[in-house]
This record gives C-alpha cells, structure tokens and sequence, in this order.
C-alpha cells in the first residue's frame, strides 16, 4: 500500500473522513503521519484520538520556508511517506517538498478551479453571484491552486445561500469525493 501525509492547518473534517474511509475499507492506503502548521488546530486533537503520528510545527520558529520544509521532509522521510496530500493546509508548497515530491502531492479546494483559486474560496463565488460552484482535486504545482486538475464536482448556489450553508455543503461533498478519488489514484485495489 502507498504510505501518505496529510498536511491540514484546520478542523480536519477532511483528514478524518480519510482516515474513516480507511478504517472502513473503502481506501487502501497506509497514513503514515499528519503535518500541521498551527499548534492549536483542533487536527491535532484528531490526530492523537486516532493515534496517528503527527508533526507540528510554527513557521515563524523558523528563518524561511525552506527551514521548515527541510524538518518537514525529515519527519516525511523517516515515514517512508510516498504521497503528501494536502487537506485544508493553509501554506503554499515550496521548492523543497516539491522537488522531493513531483506530481505526488494532491490537493484539494472548495470551489471549480481556475475559478476562485487562493483564500476564502466560497465567499468570492458568493461575492461572484455565481450560481454553481463546486469542489477540485488537483495535483500541486508551484502556484496557488494552479495544477493538473483531477476530479471536479459541481454544487449548486441557491438563492438564499449563505457562507456558513455553502460551507456546510461543501463538506459534505468533499467527504465522500475526497477519499473515493484518492482510492482511484493510490489505492491498492484501484
Ligand atoms: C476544505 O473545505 C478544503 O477544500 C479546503 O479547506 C477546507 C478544510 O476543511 N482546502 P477541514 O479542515 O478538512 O474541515
């Protein structure tokens, strides 16, 4: 099986729904360890209550990106981590993770890229007017939200749709989407 990361700076809905998936045989795949950039995301609390190893760390204890992307890679290597997949992981990635990762980090973002890429997605389709949007899987390059798309799904924006209703159906979505996506792509049955 390949051995993952995933990197999250958040909630982690996304991280758990992976790790469910897995329990629940629906995803084959080894996760080997969590990164988190904030000390207090309530990932961690998800992390340890799943016994999974973890990573934490503060960018300004660091001199540059390329100093904490170097720790990062250590605590990678010493897992035999194959796959970085990002889930709600609030950084750009870097040279140094990407050169040692290429075409193996994956990523994943609320809204039907290139549409609305970077910061609050859903309250720029908001502002936009638009009346779908949706969720994007893709491959991570140096840009932010720019690389290979591989799968997208649509969501419809209703009349009344408010941030915390379009946050909420996102989610929904991306529990289930994220985790059968990621058994296409790296999943020993897939
Ligand atoms: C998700 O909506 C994801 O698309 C975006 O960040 C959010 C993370 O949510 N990149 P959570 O921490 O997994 O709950």
């Amino acid at each position: 099986m390949k051995n993952i990361a995933i990197f999250a700076s958040g909630s982690g809905s996304n991280f758990q729904a992976i790790v469910d998936a897995v329990k629940a045989g629906g995803l084959h795949v080894n996760i080997k360890m969590v990164v988190c950039d904030r000390p207090g995301a309530f990932v961690i609390e998800r992390a340890k209550s799943n016994g999974m190893p973890h990573f934490i760390f503060s960018a300004k204890d660091y001199d540059s990106k390329e100093a904490f992307e170097c720790a990062i890679l250590k605590q990678l290597r010493s897992h035999d981590v194959e796959y970085i997949v990002l889930a709600g992981y609030m950084r750009l990635i870097g040279p140094t993770l990407l050169t040692e990762f290429p075409g193996r980090i994956i990523n994943i973002h609320p809204s039907l890229l290139p549409s609305f890429p970077g910061k609050d997605a859903i309250g720029q389709a908001l502002a936009a007017g638009v009346n779908v949007s949706g969720v994007t899987i893709h491959f991570v390059d140096e840009g932010m939200d720019t690389g290979p798309i591989i799968a997208q799904q649509i969501i419809d924006i209703d009349e009344h749709e408010t941030k915390e209703s379009l946050q909420g159906k996102i989610h929904q979505v991306e529990h289930q989407f994220y985790p059968a996506e990621l058994q296409k792509l790296l999943g020993d049955y897939a």
